[in-house]
């Protein structure tokens, strides 16, 4: 079956904005720069890179990411007034291609918050749909809760919205509620009812609060849909969003049934994974389907077997076909800085010559102490380096623990480049090391999560460790990787109270006062 331009499905991800906004997986704003240019670099068609009125640093960031963007389209987040909408064309306009994404709830429940009534709604979209174009050709409009708007409605809305100007209409399942056949009837329905449908691309948002949200959107695609909105490993609100490499991968090896093709260069999306997981906090799943750890592993004999006769007994795509090597490091303790870029390179990762510096510190210090060295080992370290300005730094670290007794921790940190160090007992040896972190540097800090996982095999496989602290509304999330569990637990600390520090001292409370369900 062959594909035309009417079946090139646009890749919308909002990695940067709903991916962002579910707690906790807060993004400083290098990151998201990082983030963005990945995104761009594997094919993404538009990214959706924050809501500039929700802070400064929403701000900062939509207007930067839009200064640096290379091909892809970049949007903005804007509710249904008009202080939003040219907030966040001041951000993005500086884009070679800018979008404006302005959104109102449209079913019972979400017009009941600002007490609208419908036709003072229908008002409010056309008022502001119009102003949003006035200022930018690229328009895209979203009647948040569409799955649960009725019917009429919906259409009158979405046929205002395209009268005003919108150059896409997304179609929100806000709260993962649908199901994939009325995912697509809902799309088949709208194209064929509202006037001028035609002349717009439909777009679809699903979340994955029922666990369809990649159904619903491969669905929607076979209802008329040309835009997914969609994000690395499915991060978003609640149980999050459609999951990019999902349905990306889903067109690629279903074209079969599916005739539909992305922008998306593939190879690149391990790396991207991994890369959102480390800075966002929000470890993937072993299971997880395309990136999940054992996604291509064969542990049971009868598919080891079958896969070394025939890899396709087992496996329906190929691991370098999403960028996985799989090899082992042919790197060893001998090896110099060149060979160690060449290999950070070949994963996907550049670093600066302090930052591999640091690495290859860390490389050889790991070389010395682990029997192998994996490609997963070489990923972490990355993640762990710290900068080398931070304010908090671990010097040392001594544990004594064992059955019948408390643990007791004595640490030794730099704090603004004084050398202190404090001996505090707790209960296990990680208790012990965070009391004695909090002695030397008080703070009211909120442990929120704390997650441990081991990067590879053996009983010398580093831990990775998250931290996520929450301080008067500012969150952070550390984190680090060593072969001791606990020497990587305070590291990962200490690099969630870094982050605080800057937070607190950059932006000052650089909370989002505004949330993008504030309606009114
Ligand atoms: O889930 C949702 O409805 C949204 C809108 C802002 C598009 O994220
Ligand atoms: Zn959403």
């Amino acid at each position: 079956m062959t594909t035309t331009d009417k079946d090139r499905v646009v890749i919308f991800d909002t990695t940067l904005r709903d991916g962002e906004q579910s707690p906790g997986a807060t993004m400083t704003h290098d990151e998201k720069l990082e983030i963005a240019e990945l995104l761009d670099d594997m094919g993404v068609d538009i990214i959706e890179a924050g809501f500039p009125i929700a802070s400064e640093g929403d701000f900062r960031a939509v207007s930067e990411i839009a200064q640096r963007s290379k091909s892809a389209v970049i949007c903005g987040l804007a509710r249904a007034q008009l202080p939003d909408i040219d907030r966040c064309w001041e951000a993005v306009k500086h884009a070679k291609q800018p979008r404006i994404h302005t959104f109102i709830g449209t079913s019972p429940l979400h017009r009941a918050i600002p007490n609208l009534t419908q036709d003072e709604m229908a008002d409010r979209i056309e008022q502001t749909v119009t102003h949003a174009r006035n200022l930018c050709d690229n328009v895209q409009w979203s009647p948040m809760d569409a799955t649960r708007t009725e019917w009429d409605y919906l259409c009158r809305v979405v046929e205002i919205a395209i009268k005003a100007g919108a150059t896409t209409i997304n179609i929100p399942d806000t709260v993962g509620y649908t199901a994939p056949v009325e995912s697509a009837d809902l799309i088949r329905r709208l194209i064929e009812t509202v006037p001028d449908a035609d002349e717009v691309i439909f777009a679809t948002h699903c979340h994955n609060d029922l666990g369809m949200a990649t159904a619903n959107a491969l669905a929607a695609v076979q209802g008329g849909a040309r835009q997914i909105e969609c994000t690395i490993n499915g991060l978003g609100e609640r149980a999050g969003n459609t999951a990019l490499e999902e349905v990306v991968m889903a067109l690629k090896v279903r074209g079969d049934i599916m005739p539909y093709t992305t922008g998306i260069d593939t190879k690149k999306i391990m790396h991207i994974s991994r890369r959102v997981a480390t800075v966002s906090g929000f470890p993937v799943q072993f299971n997880k389907a395309i990136v999940g750890k054992n996604a291509f592993a064969h542990e049971s004999g009868i598919h080891q077997d079958g896969m070394l006769k025939n890899a396709e007994t087992f496996e329906i795509m190929r691991p370098e076909d999403v960028g996985l090597s799989g090899t082992s490091l042919p790197l060893g303790k001998h090896s110099g800085r060149a060979a160690l870029r060449a290999k950070l390179r070949e994963l996907g990762t550049e670093v600066g010559d302090n930052q591999l510096k640091d690495i290859f510190v860390r490389f050889k210090d790991l070389a010395d102490r682990k029997k192998e060295v994996f490609d997963d080992d070489i990923l972490a370290l990355v993640t762990a380096t710290t900068e080398g300005d931070d304010a908090l730094q671990l010097v040392n670290l001594k544990v004594v623990c064992g059955t019948g007794g408390p643990a007791e921790a004595t640490l030794e940190m730099e704090i603004d480049g004084e050398d202190m160090s404090a001996v505090c007992e707790g209960d296990g040896p990680v208790d012990a090391t965070f009391k004695a972190i909090r002695m030397l540097h008080p703070n009211k800090a909120r442990l929120q999560l704390y997650q441990v996982h081991a990067v590879t095999e053996g009983t010398d496989a580093q831990a990775t460790v998250s931290v996520r602290l929450e301080e008067d509304g500012m969150i952070a999330t550390g984190q680090s990787a060593d072969t001791d569990t606990v020497v990587a637990s305070a590291k990962a600390y200490i690099h969630a109270l870094n982050r605080l520090i800057v937070r607190r001292g950059k932006t000052g409370k650089d909370v989002k006062e505004i949330s993008y369900r504030d309606v009114t």
